[in-house]
């Protein structure tokens, strides 16, 4: 008998199911499927630690390729509290353990992010089997070139600034679309550049409001009525670039705006007297069914996790590396983090288009 556990860790992303579903078939077209016991843990690590879980079949994962959001569920456990003892008082790790054994588990398919690979890595540390894929829509986990979820939320973002696009137009106002992505500007630099945006502010390259404005009057001196900027959710100024992380948290907590995007409008609005809106997609770009570009991708993936769980190989993430599925130790993941390079070619073409990142 082989038996998996499955869990989906962190915030959610498209693609998830595909992923799981190609584990599955991988393991079911190779014959092992008669000796299969699938162990799904519900809302992610949580599942893991409270041993709250239910048995899957093939039929659970069939007709799910083209379904956003996970079967599993999943929640956020972060790394850092992991060795801090739960609601019921026990150590987090040593449950997760607990639960493994008990069930006897072979393996432990994780899927997941940042945060979740570093867990994963630390139940690896302790001796259990695990195999992780990579998701997120930000695609800042290092040690792949992609991540699933990631191209779904860039069209996603990308069709939200194609909307924007003709409204602006229509009323010559300056709009900013603020995109997710957390501390790494893949998602915003991506559907930036898919929908024609002018100005795109990342975190990788902190931005002078000075060239922002200049930006939208070199525009306007054109005859552009309208300038679009993406912003991303984790913009930072140049400014407040230079201070400590403690420092920046402070001042995000005393930030009279709901977020960077609306201090940025504020900002544009005051110094050029032009009409400003901002536009939050927010969880939208996590949302809604796969692209087929993640389907594929995940699938991929999906099918790679479950040879290796066939050879019995183990302690890796199944990632993606100058076009090929590879596999990446998970002591070599966990606790990176993979973000633009400011002087990366994709920044230097984006600016011989006469994009602006707000930094000259
Ligand atoms: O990591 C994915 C992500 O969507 C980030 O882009 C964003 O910063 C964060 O999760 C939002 O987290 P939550 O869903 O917990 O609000």
């Amino acid at each position: 008998m082989m038996r998996i556990g499955m869990l989906t860790s962190g915030g959610d992303c498209q693609a998830l199911n595909a992923a799981m579903r190609g584990v599955v078939k991988c393991l079911y077209n190779s014959g092992v499927g008669g000796e299969l016991e699938i162990f799904g843990f519900n809302a992610g690590y949580k599942g893991l630690i409270n041993s709250d879980f239910r048995m899957l079949t093939g039929d659970d994962f069939s007709g799910i390729l083209t379904k956003g959001g996970t079967i599993l569920g999943s929640s956020r456990v972060p790394f850092k509290t992991i060795d801090e003892p739960d609601e019921k008082g026990n150590n987090k790790v040593e449950s997760m353990k607990h639960t493994y054994h008990k069930l006897s588990l072979d393996c432990l398919v994780i899927l997941g992010g940042n945060g979740t690979h570093k867990t994963a890595n630390r139940l690896r540390e302790e001796g259990l089997n695990v195999i992780t894929l990579p998701k997120t829509i930000d695609n800042d986990l290092w040690g792949t070139d992609m991540t699933f979820g990631f191209q779904s939320a860039v069209d996603v973002a990308t069709h939200v600034i194609d909307c924007i696009h003709t409204t602006a137009d229509s009323h010559g106002r300056v709009f900013i679309v603020e995109v997710m992505g957390h501390k790494a500007g893949w998602l915003t630099l991506n559907a930036g550049m898919a929908s024609g945006a002018d100005i795109i502010l990342i975190p990788e390259i902190p931005y002078h409001m000075d060239c922002v404005i200049n930006a939208i009057k070199r525009r306007e001196a054109r005859g552009s009525k309208f300038t679009i900027l993406a912003v991303a959710e984790g913009a930072i100024s140049a400014e407040d670039a230079k201070l400590s992380k403690k420092e920046y948290a402070k001042k995000l907590e005393k930030l009279p705006f709901p977020s960077v995007s609306y201090e940025v409008a504020d900002a544009i609005a005051k110094k050029t007297g032009l009409e400003v809106r901002v536009t939050v997609p927010g969880h939208m770009q996590r949302g809604g069914s796969p692209c087929p570009y993640d389907r594929v991708f995940a699938s991929r993936l999906g099918a790679e996790a479950g040879r290796l769980i066939l050879k019995g190989e183990y302690g890796v993430m199944v990632g993606y590396k100058d076009r090929e599925i590879v596999r990446v130790p998970l002591k070599d993941v966990a606790g990176k983090l993979k973000t633009v390079a400011p002087d990366a070619t994709i920044i230097k073409e984006a600016k011989m288009l006469g994009i602006s990142f707000g930094d000259e």
